[in-house]
């Protein structure tokens, strides 16, 4: 039985979430739709050479869509891989109760990330000679063995040692008591170019480094090589593993690679008309009058802006949704507001609520429409959207 206090405690705790989620949909918001992302793991799956298994990328809080809740639902839907960039993402990952093996993209060459991969059992990149006398001797102090990947720089030239080098490198890491190589691999710099000849290049570059350690009779339990773009290029690079981030989230890479599977996108951006207002002829609308309306204007405000991750380049160059119909952004985008034409939409009413990036009704508003605006990538559109939108997990 519960006493008067538990009782009481559990009714003010109820209303606050009540009241929380409320809110949450109230100014401006993202929603991520898990069955969407379920849906683009498995379609994925079918289209992976039968030996490859799916290592999803939820690095930068799974570019933008929340790291936790991501993996949960893709390691239900068949993925058995994660990888993040940081140490601080995979805390976070194993903090919320997930034990499936993680992969450390990023470098870690300290005696303390050492300490903290091993004790919270992430699997690290080593990319250099360098780093295996301080790794093999900070495990043989905690007495642990590690499972590390090696990579291999087939002209990224980013991270990893060269290809030509990689047999010194690959051979220290194998003699090594308190290591266990656990992959070797490589990333592709150019595998979204319709052109394939740098990305077969680096391919053959990978082919070679790994003969030449099989040659020397170094085990090589895994190999994998292929981001999205190259995985949907050709089953040829799957391999063991293959890493994917964007086309999980129902973005692809690039165009020519869209019929390769059908994806759904996960993330939509919305928030709501804060004020109605028209405006006489010849006003400036928003800082610098950027835009000036040169009729009577109906002009909506609406609750979300730079600081929420709207580009304020796209000012006066972004269309939204509003009901179903398109309508344009006019004037500067502020840090928490922007304001659109709605002189055609009547029915328009204060708390309607604005799709920026999504489906509304038939229509859809993408986020390569603004990387294509902007002259960036998908990536960096969905990685902009900030924290103090709430996420909503449909
Ligand atoms: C090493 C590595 N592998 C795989 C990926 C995933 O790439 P994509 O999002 O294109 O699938 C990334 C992303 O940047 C990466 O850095």
């Amino acid at each position: 039985m519960l006493d008067g206090e538990q009782l009481s405690h559990i009714v003010s705790q109820a209303c606050r979430h009540y009241q929380f989620s409320k809110a949450i949909r109230q100014r401006a918001w993202v929603e991520i739709d898990h069955q969407a992302l379920a849906a683009n793991i498995r379609a994925l799956k079918d289209i992976l050479a039968p030996q490859t298994a799916l290592m999803a990328v939820v690095k930068a809080d799974a570019y933008g869509h929340g790291a936790v809740k991501v993996a949960e639902t893709v390691l239900k839907a068949g993925a058995s891989w994660l990888a993040i960039a940081t140490l601080g993402e995979g805390v976070e990952l194993r903090e919320a109760g997930i034990t499936a093996p993680i992969l450390v993209l990023g470098a870690t060459n300290t005696t303390e990330e050492i300490e903290a991969i091993a004790h919270w059992d992430l699997q690290p990149t080593l990319c250099n000679l360098s780093q295996v006398a301080i790794f093999n001797e900070t495990l043989a102090r905690l007495g642990k063995i590690l499972p590390v990947h090696l990579k291999i720089d087939t002209g990224m030239s980013r991270l990893g040692t060269r290809w030509e080098e990689a047999l010194p490198f690959v051979a220290a890491v194998h003699q090594a008591p308190h290591l266990n190589i656990a992959s070797i691999y490589s990333h592709f710099a150019t595998a979204d170019d319709p052109d394939p000849t740098t990305m077969d290049q680096q391919h053959q570059r990978f082919q070679s480094a790994i003969a030449k350690l099989e040659q020397q009779g170094i085990p090589i339990p895994k190999r994998h090589i292929s981001n999205s773009a190259a995985t949907l290029h050709s089953r040829n690079l799957h391999y063991d593993l293959v890493r994917l981030g964007l086309s999980i989230y129902g973005v692809y890479p690039a165009p020519h690679l869209s019929p390769k599977v059908r994806l759904k996108p996960v993330l939509q951006v919305k928030a709501r008309i804060t004020q109605l207002k028209t405006l006489p002829p010849d006003t400036g609308v928003s800082y610098g009058h950027r835009f000036i309306t040169a009729t009577d204007t109906k002009t909506a405000v609406v609750g979300i802006g730079y600081a929420d991750g709207v580009p304020r380049r796209l000012s006066n160059n972004l269309k939204v949704l509003v009901n179903g119909a398109f309508a344009p952004q006019i004037g500067a985008i502020t840090m928490d507001q922007l304001m659109l034409d709605v002189s055609h939409l009547p029915d328009v009413q204060v708390g309607d609520v604005v799709t920026l990036i999504g489906t509304d009704h038939d229509q859809q508003l993408t986020v390569d429409q603004w990387a294509n605006q902007l002259g960036t990538i998908s990536w960096e559109i969905l990685c902009g959207f900030k924290h103090r939108l709430p996420r909503i997990n449909l």
